[in-house]
């Protein structure tokens, strides 16, 4: 009489192998993209689920499926789940923080470094054959080292890029955030504290690693765009929804600001067929988490947060607290 859980889509086979020593699994490896309805199907006679970023478990699953006790998410951040509800329904929520900071700080700035330095249209441009001669402004962009970061969402992964940027490339650090950091980490970050309107203002290269809610919602929309320097250009990481992708790529069309890096969208896997147009923008399909040892790592960590919260009550990483639980 084993347990049974859902993986929702795909994961590493030996961490399934994992988690049917554990339970019964019914798992995704298919792949496929469930709707709401089937994935509320699936999740029928399940205890506990493994769900990415995709999945999202609001009060409708939740209510269909009262035998739910907990949903893992395969990612640090949770805007798929409806947490006051899970919490309501007395669902434990977990994600995976900590073991992706690193590799996605990492991300952040080759994003940065590919947007500044313009390496993906001047790939296109020789890819087409247009490469017929040396020239002395050909693809010249704007400078990373020694220039003015300004990253708005300074939590562990705003930190590794605030590192990065000041101790590696010897940049000007400064910083919006809902919460100042520590005299300690600013000092180690060499990061200055400063207002949202100032940060667009000043900085050179503008860093989005805020994770997505109501109030951030459009974070940088016309008016922010509006703030920048001609010659900045913008990061995001985050999550889309953070900027306003069709006030973005006008921006971009009409050279209100110089490029844009984007990992996330607005309605992904679906791209505004407006920032498709525009030259001045290095596009990636939500990877930056994605190195084989940090998605091995979060998928072992959801896993291991399904069986020790089922076979012990204890999540390693939970994002709520459930009234009656262990302390
Ligand atoms: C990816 O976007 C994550 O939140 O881990
Ligand atoms: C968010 O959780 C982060 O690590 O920045």
């Amino acid at each position: 009489n084993q347990a049974e859980i859902l993986v929702a889509r795909a994961i590493f086979p030996e961490v399934l192998d994992v988690l049917s020593s554990h339970f019964k699994v019914e798992s995704n490896q298919a792949d496929e993209v469930w709707s709401a309805s089937e994935l509320t199907r699936r999740m029928q006679g399940k205890v506990g689920a493994l769900t990415t970023g995709s999945e999202r478990i609001d009060a409708a699953l939740l209510q269909a499926n009262p035998q739910l006790k907990i949903v893992a998410n395969m990612a640090v951040g949770f805007n798929n789940f409806d947490v006051p509800a899970m919490t309501a329904a007395g669902v434990q929520a977990t994600n995976t923080p900590d073991v992706l900071t690193e590799t996605t700080a990492d991300f952040g700035f080759a994003l940065l470094m590919a947007t500044a330095r313009r390496i993906t249209e001047s790939e296109h441009f020789l890819r087409a054959g247009k490469w017929t001669k040396w020239s002395y402004d050909m693809f010249a962009g704007a400078e990373v080292h020694g220039s003015t970061i300004g990253i708005i969402g300074m939590g562990r992964i705003g930190q590794g890029i605030a590192r990065r940027a000041a101790h590696g490339f010897g940049m000007n650090v400064i910083y919006h955030n809902r919460s100042r950091l520590s005299p300690e980490l600013e000092a180690e970050c060499k990061a200055r504290y400063v207002g949202k309107q100032e940060l667009l203002q000043t900085a050179d290269h503008v860093m989005l690693v805020v994770p997505y809610s109501a109030e951030s919602h459009h974070t940088i929309g016309a008016a922010e765009l509006a703030l920048m320097k001609p010659t900045a250009t913008l990061v995001n990481i985050a999550r889309g929804g953070i900027v306003d992708d069709a006030a973005l790529a006008k921006a971009l069309a009409v050279g209100q600001i110089a490029a844009a890096g984007l990992d996330v969208f607005e309605g992904e896997p679906q791209v505004h067929p407006d920032l498709l147009k525009v030259p001045n923008v290095v596009l990636t399909p939500h990877i930056a988490s994605a190195t084989v040892k940090t998605r091995r790592a979060m998928a072992q960590l959801a896993a291991d947060n399904l069986v020790t919260y089922l076979t012990r009550g204890q999540a390693l990483t939970p994002l709520n607290t459930l009234p009656g639980a262990a302390a």
